[in-house]
């Protein structure tokens, strides 16, 4: 009998990828989402791959009782926990709304979780922990810094809630993948990232200029002490990604965890600039991108990227797409959901 696991946020962008993983690995998955963030897109094209029907229920996890329904009605084995909200600039804006959604959520998933005996928790944590790091890379030992955001403190509490329940209770272990930048879509071009409104974050704004929603893509600054001028960042994969939360699923399942708590760094362990992306854009998928050197956008760090050796060799998992075939992937699901 395959064990189910429970992907909160399933919807999603991430949580869709995973969840086909997944399935691919032979778990069984039920997804569960309150659609805040998204529509079904996702979800019909993760049914689409796998074949398979993929239960889904529309939860709200700041509400207890609903959570508690969830359990009672299935046997969950893990839980992956994805629903959160995740806009930086809203957090700053609403933190009331993040701190309450994104920890009460989580309270709930790990107190549910627990009494009903599933006691395997992932959390889908972030590079963002780390602030701008003193070195680099980043290990899994590189200090936290203080959060730029209530978007960032929230990764930060629900850590130390993870590290904190799996000290205090015997039934609970637990593992924080901490993703560098998610980037990409699956190469079937039938799930990938849609973002509400104008997209945040750089590859879905690079995508829509270069489909025409976008008139013209601001880069963030170009007067950085890097070798270009523009950030560098860890871009990761989304089909990558989704394959290490397979690995730490299975870690959890299979008892070979070394510690009760576990953190991981999820990156490739290059460091790509804004621009160098840009170009390998323009460059893999033929496109002249109409785009402009802006003004330094608040909050974002000047470099960071993940010494992502403890997962190659603790979770037997390595980033292998290379980034062309990344954007073209992204590059052909923007041309999909266009034509939608
Ligand atoms: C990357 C680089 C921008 C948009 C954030 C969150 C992190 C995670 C990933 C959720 C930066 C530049 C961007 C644009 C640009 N999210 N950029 N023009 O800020 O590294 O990380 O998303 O978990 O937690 O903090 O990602 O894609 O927003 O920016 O020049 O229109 O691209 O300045 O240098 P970021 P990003």
């Amino acid at each position: 009998m395959a064990q189910t696991v429970l992907v909160s946020g399933g919807a999603g962008f991430i949580g869709s990828h995973v969840t086909v993983e997944l399935i691919q690995a032979g778990y069984d998955v039920i997804v569960a989402d309150n659609m805040s963030n998204c529509d079904k897109t996702c979800l019909l094209g993760a049914r689409k791959i796998t074949g398979r029907k993929i239960p889904f229920f529309k939860v709200d996890f700041c509400n207890r009782n609903a959570v508690e329904r969830l359990f009672q009605a299935n046997k969950i084995e893990a839980v992956i926990h994805f629903a959160a909200f995740k806009a930086v600039g809203e957090s700053v804006e609403q933190p009331v709304m993040y701190y309450r959604n994104n920890l009460d959520s989580f309270l709930n998933i790990i107190d549910v979780a627990r009494t009903h005996g599933c006691r395997n928790i992932l959390f889908s944590s972030s590079a963002t922990v780390y602030g701008q790091p003193e070195e680099l890379p980043v290990t899994e030992e590189s200090p936290r810094q203080e959060a730029t955001s209530p978007y960032g403190n929230t990764k930060q509490i629900c850590e130390d809630i993870l590290r904190d329940s799996v000290k205090a209770y015997g039934n609970v272990r637990g593992i924080a993948l901490r993703y560098f930048n998610p980037i990409g879509a699956h190469p079937s071009a039938l799930i990938g990232e849609l973002p509400r409104g104008v997209p945040n974050n750089l590859v879905p704004f690079i995508t829509q200029t270069a489909i025409g929603k976008r008139e013209c893509l601001s880069i963030f600054g170009n007067d950085y002490p890097t070798p270009d001028g523009t950030c560098l960042r860890d871009y990761i994969d989304i089909v990558d990604l989704a394959k290490a939360h397979v690995c730490a699923v299975s870690r959890m399942m299979e008892d070979k965890m070394k510690e009760p708590y576990e953190i991981f760094n999820i990156g490739t362990g290059r460091p790509v600039s804004v621009l160098e992306l840009v170009n390998a854009f323009q460059k893999v998928n033929g496109i002249k991108l109409n785009y402009r050197f802006a003004p330094r956008r608040p909050g974002d760090v000047t470099a960071v990227w993940a010494d992502p050796s403890k997962a190659n060799k603790e979770l037997g998992w390595k980033a292998e797409r290379p980034v062309e075939e990344t954007l073209r992937a992204a590059w052909n699901w923007e041309k999909y959901i266009a034509k939608k």
